[in-house]
């Protein structure tokens, strides 16, 4: 495993991390929670130290499950724990939905409450890294989510502040990094093989300012490993009937056949693992979070963080 400082503030992180949305219990279908926590323990054992979350995810399941592990393991590692803020989801809490909904509010107050609920959830005294969870431009492009943060970290609540940035908004929203990059230590983005706006501006103004980046849907929700065709299906409490639905396999599916060759020439490495080096090697990049669901697909991924391949050898596809 392979480590890199993330961004100006941040603390030394592994190029690989676990992203842990789809152990939430909803949005990916049903999961077992026990299947879920060895996923987990794979990971910190084979040299993962940063963990993604949001206290959405599964109405604070992730964070839960998360702190089971922690505490599983006598809180003796060093792990860094990232989660976000912004979806009220407290509302609908006891309530029986497909998806996991939330009332968008990145007001002071939601802002420190959700905070303070994660610290609970979490069993810490500070959040590692607190990110605005991908709210739209109206609701950040003013200064109280920001001024939010700043409190937070005086207060000692949080440590570093992130913006996941909302999808298929990277262009749109990158001049957030020119006006707010004095609060701002880590950004989250959408990046993938296929999915690439964030090159555009987002990825040099994180460099520029020296902002740690992370990647998440690094492996496009497991098509990128080559799983999927397009007959494959989804069950209604899985998102991916909606973000994967037919007419997307069929447009992904159709771009990804011009990485075959690419795939080919390297044999020796899975697709899930070349998608994920991609992710880490742009230089701006510090880390790719895929999803894993159990310890083979964590092992599979983490062995991405010690490849060799340079950017440049990536097929583009402009
Ligand atoms: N708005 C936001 O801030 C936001 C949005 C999305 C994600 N995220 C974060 O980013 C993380 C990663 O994104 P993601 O989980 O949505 O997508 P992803 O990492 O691209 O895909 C994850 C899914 O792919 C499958 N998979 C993982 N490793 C595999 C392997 N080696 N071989 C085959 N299949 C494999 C698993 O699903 P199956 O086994 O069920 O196929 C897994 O749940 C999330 O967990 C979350 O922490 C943040």
């Amino acid at each position: 495993m392979r480590y890199k400082n993330l961004g100006k503030n941040g603390p030394e992180i592994s190029t690989i991390g676990f992203g842990a949305w789809g152990i939430s219990g909803r949005d990916w279908g049903n999961t077992d929670d026990e299947q879920s926590k060895r996923a987990i323990h794979t990971a910190l054992d084979n040299g993962v130290n940063f963990i993604d979350t949001a206290d959405t995810y599964g109405f604070g399941h992730s964070e839960e499950l998360i702190s089971q592990v922690l505490d599983e393991r006598g809180r003796r590692d060093n792990v860094i724990i990232a989660t976000k803020a912004g979806n009220n989801f407290y509302p609908f809490l006891g309530k029986d939905f497909g998806t996991t909904p939330g009332n968008p509010d990145y007001s002071k107050k939601y802002l420190t409450f959700a905070a303070e609920q994660s610290l609970k959830r979490l069993k810490v005294d500070a959040l590692d890294l607190l990110q605005l969870h991908s709210p739209t431009l109206d609701l950040v492009d003013n200064d109280e989510p920001w001024e939010a943060l700043e409190i937070l970290k005086q207060q000692g609540k949080i440590k570093l502040a992130g913006l996941s940035v909302q999808s298929f908004k990277e262009t749109e929203q990158a001049f957030l990094l020119d006006k707010y990059n004095s609060v701002l230590d880590v950004i989250q983005v959408r990046y993938n093989l296929l999915e690439r706006e964030a090159e555009k501006e987002l990825l040099p103004k994180a460099m520029k300012y020296n902002i740690g980046v992370i990647v998440r849907i690094p492996i496009l929700f497991g098509l990128l490993a080559g799983k999927f065709n397009r007959n494959t299906t989804f069950g209604e409490n899985d998102h991916r009937k909606m973000n994967l639905s037919p007419e997307k396999l069929d447009e992904y599916l159709t771009q990804l056949e011009m990485f075959k060759p690419f795939f080919e020439s390297r044999k020796e490495f899975s697709m899930a693992q070349l998608s994920l080096r991609f992710c880490i090697a742009h230089p701006a990049c510090h880390i790719a979070i895929p999803g894993g669901k159990t310890p083979l697909q964590v092992i599979e991924n983490i062995g991405a963080s010690d490849i060799d391949i340079p950017y440049e050898e990536f097929p583009s596809i402009d």
